[in-house]
């Protein structure tokens, strides 16, 4: 396409300033009611990782996060990658960093209803936001990214709620999120990398900015479906190099857009989109089931 050397230009810039983001202030999430808020942690930097075996598996893991289709093919089913959108090789306070998941797990989900491992944790992100297979527990590519966060999290206290943890909730807007609203921030805020289809663009079959919905995107059973964890990401981290510009407002808005297209089917689906709702979706944050612009949303799913 003609814009081809302006968008990579743009994505060079917009990469490159987001190691400079600073990490928003500590409104960062509401601790969870057991969890005690700790000073702001700092990383190791990825020149410390060691030489020899140990490194070895860290950089394994980093590749991955990375290059999460190439270095896990058996795993991904669409076009992204962890680092989409725990941005900075998984390192940026505020958008779910790894050295601050690390030290959270084992830990109770409801949305399974058990105690997890990171390690299962891992494969959720697999079987929804990269709309892939789970890595069998004893796999390489588990072990790998365990490897990775555990190196990254070296110091930091275990089971503590870390100042930059997960994304920073953005307080219910004043006015209802609406589509339409959320329609004209995407293409004002948007559209520029994400495409004005929301599909991304591609440069030599990779993409450089990832898509939003569509087949290539993550499923409905991803917790960025969720419109709560949608606006927090957004707000902290979009767009590229600019996080914390959007209003609260714009930012429920453009997830309510964002989170109304088709996207490919919750794995756990069993042949009814309304069973499928009533079992993980009954809660006002998910549009799954829900009807939007007259299309019931998860019945004609993305392939
Ligand atoms: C489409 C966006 C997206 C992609 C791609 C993605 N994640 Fe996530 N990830 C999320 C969201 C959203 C959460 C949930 C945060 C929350 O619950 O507040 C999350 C949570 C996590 C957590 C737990 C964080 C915590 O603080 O407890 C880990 C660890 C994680 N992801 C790792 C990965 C790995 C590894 C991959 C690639 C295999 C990946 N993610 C791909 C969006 C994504
Ligand atoms: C300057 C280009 C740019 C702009 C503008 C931009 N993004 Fe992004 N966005 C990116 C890139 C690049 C990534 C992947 C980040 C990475 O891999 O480091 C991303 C990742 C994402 C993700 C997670 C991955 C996915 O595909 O689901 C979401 C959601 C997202 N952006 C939403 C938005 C929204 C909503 C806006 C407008 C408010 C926006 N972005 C504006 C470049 C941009």
């Amino acid at each position: 396409m003609s814009t081809r050397l302006p968008v990579l230009l743009l994505a060079t810039l917009a990469l490159g300033a987001c190691t400079d983001h600073t990490p928003m202030d500590a409104h960062a999430a509401e601790a969870s009611a057991a969890a005690t808020k700790a000073p702001a942690f700092a990383p190791p930097p990825e020149s410390a990782i060691p030489e020899g075996p140990y490194g070895d598996m860290v950089r394994l893991g980093r590749e991955i996060f990375m290059h999460t289709r190439k270095a896990a093919p058996a795993y991904v089913g669409n076009g992204l990658a962890c680092v989409n959108c725990h941005l900075d090789a998984g390192r940026l306070a505020d958008s779910a960093p790894l050295w601050a998941a690390y030290g959270m797990y084992p830990q109770y989900r409801k949305k399974n209803h058990h105690v997890n491992s990171y390690g299962e944790r891992l494969q959720g992100c697999f079987m929804y936001s990269m709309n892939g297979k789970a890595p069998p527990l004893g796999d390489k590519v588990i072990l790998a990214l365990e490897t990775y966060s555990s190196w990254m999290a070296q110091g930091a206290p275990h089971g503590v709620k870390l100042e930059g943890a997960g994304y920073p909730k953005v307080s219910s807007p004043a006015k209802k999120p609406d589509y339409a609203r959320g329609q004209a921030v995407f293409a004002r805020d948007c559209a520029l990398c994400h495409g004005a289809d929301g599909q991304g663009q591609k440069v030599a079959g990779d993409y450089v900015f990832p898509p939003l919905w569509g087949p290539d995107s993550f499923n409905w059973g991803a917790g960025m479906h969720e419109l709560d964890k949608a606006s927090a990401f957004i707000k902290a981290n979009m767009p590229l190099s600019r996080g914390g510009s959007l209003s609260d407002q714009d930012a429920w808005d453009v997830a309510i857009f964002m989170d109304a297209h088709e996207r490919p089917q919750d794995p756990r689906y069993k042949g009814d989109v309304a069973a499928t709702r009533k079992a993980f979706h009954d809660t006002p944050m998910s549009l799954y089931g829900q009807r939007v612009n007259g299309h019931l949303l998860g019945s004609e799913p993305a392939h």
